[in-house]
C-alpha cells in the first residue's frame, strides 16, 4: 500500500525560522508546567544548560529526518518505545545495553516481515517529565502534590519531596549524556541497527518536550544553515495535554528543524489536527512530523480515518504511528495502573484497519516497555494476572509490558505489516 500523491499547496502557517525565537513559547499558555519555586535558581540553571555542549547534533537530526521521510513514504517503519519514565538511576552499560536490545529485537521481527528498513527510537536519554492530569495524586493516606517525573521533584511520599526543584533540569541534562554516550559506546561496538557514522548512537533518542524551561536553553542555531535545532534529543514530542496549537508547547517546536511528534488522542478532531499540522508542517515536508494515534482500542476504527484523509488532503505527507497503551489505561482490583496485553493487540488491529481503510501507510509502533521481566501490565505468556501485578511493579510512572509481552506485540504487528 503506498501513500497517495501529495500536492504541496501553499503555506498557511506563522512559524519560520526567521521570524521565530526559542523564547517565543513564552507568550503563549504553556500547560504542565512546574512551579519553581526559586526563580533565581531557576535563571542560573538556564543560563548553566545554556552553555553545555549539545547532546545530539545537526547531522544527526536531518539524518533521521530523512530516514522518517522514506516511512512517509512507505519505504520504512518507526518502533519507538521505552519506559513511561526514566529514573536518575545511574546509567549502567548493562541496562542501557538491554534497553537498545529490545528495541532492535523488536525492529527485526517486524522487518523480517515489512522488507522494509525498521528505525528504532527509543524513549531514552531525556524522557524524564510526566504530564499529569492532576495537580494532587493520593498516596497511601498523604494528599500530595503529583509526581511530575525526576526532572521536577522526587516521588517519596513526602511533600517536601514533591517540590519542584531546579538542580533537577542539571541533573537530568547530565543523566541524558551520560545515556547517549552509552548509546554511543554500543554502536562503536556493534550494536547498530544502520551503518553509522562513527559515533552515532546505537539507536535514535526522543522525549515528550514537556519542560520549556529546560528545552529553550539546549536550542542551538546551526550555523552553517542558519536552521535551529533542539540538541536535547533527535525526535522531541509534544503529548496529549499541551497539543492546543496556540499554545506555548506547539509554538515552541514550530521552530526548529527537528522532526516533531504529536500525540492524536479522542479529543484531537480533524479542525483541531490540521491547525496543528498547519503550524509544525507548514512547508509540507515528508519526516516532519510523526503523528502519534493514541486512541483507545474501542475508538481508533471510528476516530482515525476521517484524521488520516484529512491530514493527506491537506498534503502533509506525515508519518503515522500507532500508541496503543495511552489510550487503554485503567486501575486494577489491585489498585493498579494496568493495561491488558489483549487490548493493546485490539487497538494495534484497528490502527492498521483504519490507516489503510483512509489509504494510508501504517508507519510504526509506540510503546512503553521493558526487557526486564515486570509484572505491570496482564496478559501475554506466561500470563501475568492482576493478582500478579504487585509482585514486581517496578515502573516510575505508566506500566511497561515485559519483554515477553513485548516480543508479542512485536509477532502481531509483523503479522499486520505482512497481511497488506
Ligand atoms: C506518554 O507518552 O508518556 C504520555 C503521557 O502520553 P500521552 O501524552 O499520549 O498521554
Ligand atoms: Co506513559
Amino acid at each position: 500500500m503506498h501513500a497517495p500523491p501529495l500536492p504541496a499547496p501553499p503555506s498557511a502557517a506563522p512559524a519560520r525560522p526567521a521570524d521565530w525565537l526559542p523564547s517565543d513559547w513564552r507568550l503563549r499558555a504553556a500547560a504542565q508546567q512546574p512551579e519553581w519555586p526559586d526563580a533565581a535558581l531557576l535563571r542560573r540553571v538556564r543560563a548553566r544548560l545554556a552553555g553545555t555542549a549539545p547532546l545530539v547534533s545537526p547531522a544527526e537530526v536531518q539524518e533521521l529526518r530523512q530516514a522518517l521521510a522514506r516511512a512517509a513514504h512507505a519505504e520504512a517503519f518507526v518502533v519507538q518505545l521505552g519506559d513511561c519514565a526514566e529514573t536518575f538511576e545511574t546509567p549502567e552499560f548493562a541496562g542501557t545495553a538491554a534497553r537498545v536490545d529490545l528495541l532492535h529485537a523488536t525492529a527485526r521481527t517486524i522487518g523480517a516481515a515489512l522488507h522494509r528498513p525498521v528505525l528504532p527510537i527509543g524513549r531514552i536519554a531525556g524522557q524524564y517529565a510526566k504530564p499529569r492530569s492532576s495537580p494532587t495524586e493520593r498516596v497511601g493516606d498523604l494528599l500530595l502534590p503529583s509526581f511530575r517525573g525526576h526532572l521536577v521533584n522526587d516521588p517519596a511520599p513526602d511533600p517536601a519531596a514533591r517540590v519542584p526543584d531546579a538542580m533537577r533540569l542539571l541533573r537530568g541534562h547530565a543523566h541524558a549524556r551520560e545515556v547517549l554516550a552509552l548509546l554511543r559506546e554500543l554502536a562503536d561496538s556493534g550494536m547498530a541497527m544502520r551503518d553509522a557514522p562513527a559515533g552515532a548512537p546505537a539507536v535514535w533518542t526522543s522525549h515528550e518536550a514537556l519542560l520549556l524551561d529546560y528545552e529553550e536553553p539546549l536550542v542551538r542555531r546551526d550555523p552553517l544553515t542558519g536552521s535551529w535545532y533542539l540538541t536535547s534529543t533527535h525526535l522531541p514530542w509534544i503529548g496529549a495535554r499541551t497539543c492546543e496549537p496556540d499554545g506555548a508547547h506547539v509554538r515552541f517546536l514550530a521552530g526548529v528543524a527537528n522532526p516533531v511528534g504529536v500525540k492524536v488522542g479522542p479529543d484531537t478532531g480533524p479542525e483541531h489536527l490540521a491547525e496543528l499540522c498547519a503550524r509544525l508542517d507548514p512547508d509540507h515536508q515528508p519526516g516532519r512530523l510523526v503523528l502519534i494515534s493514541r486512541m483507545g482500542a474501542a475508538k481508533v476504527r471510528e476516530l482515525l480515518p476521517p484524521l488520516v484523509e484529512k491530514v493527506a488532503a491537506l498534503g502533509h505527507p506525515v508519518v503515522w504511528v500507532c500508541d496503543p497503551v495511552h489510550g487503554n489505561t485503567y486501575t486494577s482490583g489491585t489498585g493498579h495502573k494496568t493495561r491488558h496485553v489483549d487490548v493493546l493487540g485490539e487497538e494495534l488491529t484497528g490502527f492498521f484497519a483504519a490507516v489503510r481503510a483512509a489509504r494510508g501507510w501504517p508507519g510504526g509502533i509506540h510503546l512503553e516497555a521493558t526487557a526486564a521481566d515486570v509484572t505491570e501490565c496482564v496478559g501475554g505468556s506466561p500470563e501475568v494476572r492482576e493478582g500478579d501485578l504487585p509482585l514486581r511493579y517496578e515502573t516510575a510512572c505508566d506500566p511497561r509490558l515485559n519483554g515477553a509481552q513485548t516480543a508479542q506485540l512485536a509477532e502481531l504487528v509483523a503479522r499486520l505489516c505482512a497481511a497488506q
